[in-house]
């Protein structure tokens, strides 16, 4: 076959893929409008990638720098053609611990960076209160780019959007794990369960600690519900001092 007619065949293929993540996604918007079950996401096998645990802080830098400059061109699911900023990850490369949010609000988009705004100023009070700075853990999102508006995250993008984020695991290697709200512990937990279920018990995300809590910006509409997340982190920190 001649490399342009391969070329048309790739383009075609890619096509029918993303319109059947279209499908795919309104069928999951419908359904959770209607209350019905929606399809649990494949789980993604990494099984066969390279395990990246031997890295020293100086590969991981290299590779998360790496990895962040594919992630900045990324423009699978659409969601690139309203960004001001991929918003990748931050913090240290090494870090034990890492959080994973949902996706970038505008101060994030603005700024190109994690948990910047009211919420992100939650969390970082979240990790002072068990003695760590915000530089000393990692912090990402399901998706690394705004949803119009602040939507939630649909299907297509979290299906498209999460390899980037395993990715960065996969380098990191974090000893544990915490989730922040519904999108991102149930995403990566491949359940339905609602996070108010999940939220403050150790799950094992491909070998590695998980812990999901509530998710700050829910938190400042619920303050009542802070002391049952200063319980949660309470658990992370007891273990990484083990
Ligand atoms: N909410 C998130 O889930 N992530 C951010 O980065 C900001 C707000």
């Amino acid at each position: 076959m001649s490399s342009s007619s391969k070329s048309t065949r790739i383009q075609k293929t890619n096509a029918e893929i993303l319109s059947l993540l279209d499908g795919l996604s309104d069928k999951v918007d419908l359904e959770r409008k209607f209350g019905a079950d929606y399809l649990p996401l494949a789980p993604i096998d990494t099984q066969n990638e390279r395990k990246t645990d031997e890295l020293s802080k100086t590969e991981k830098t290299k590779a998360l720098s790496k990895l962040e400059k594919q992630v900045k061109k990324c423009t699978k699911c659409g969601l690139c053609e309203g960004r001001t900023n991929v918003v990748f990850g931050v913090g240290d490369p090494d870090a034990d611990l890492m959080f994973v949010g949902e996706a970038p609000g505008y101060y994030e988009d603005v700024q190109g960076e994690p948990f910047v705004g009211r919420a992100g100023q939650l969390l970082t009070k979240i990790i002072e209160s068990i003695g760590l700075k915000r530089e000393e853990v990692y912090i990402a999102n399901i998706l690394k780019c705004r949803p119009p508006e602040n939507r939630n995250p649909n299907a297509k993008e979290i299906v498209l959007c999460t390899p980037h984020l395993i990715k960065q695991i996969e380098i990191i290697r974090p000893k544990v794990i915490c989730a922040l709200g519904t999108f991102a512990a149930q995403t990566l937990l491949d359940t339905k369960e609602a996070i108010g279920k999940l939220r403050g018990k150790f799950f094992e995300y491909q070998g590695t600690k998980f812990l999901p809590t509530y998710h700050p910006a829910y938190l400042l509409r619920n303050p009542n519900d802070k002391k049952k997340v200063w319980s949660d982190i309470k658990k992370v920190r007891d273990y990484l001092k083990k």
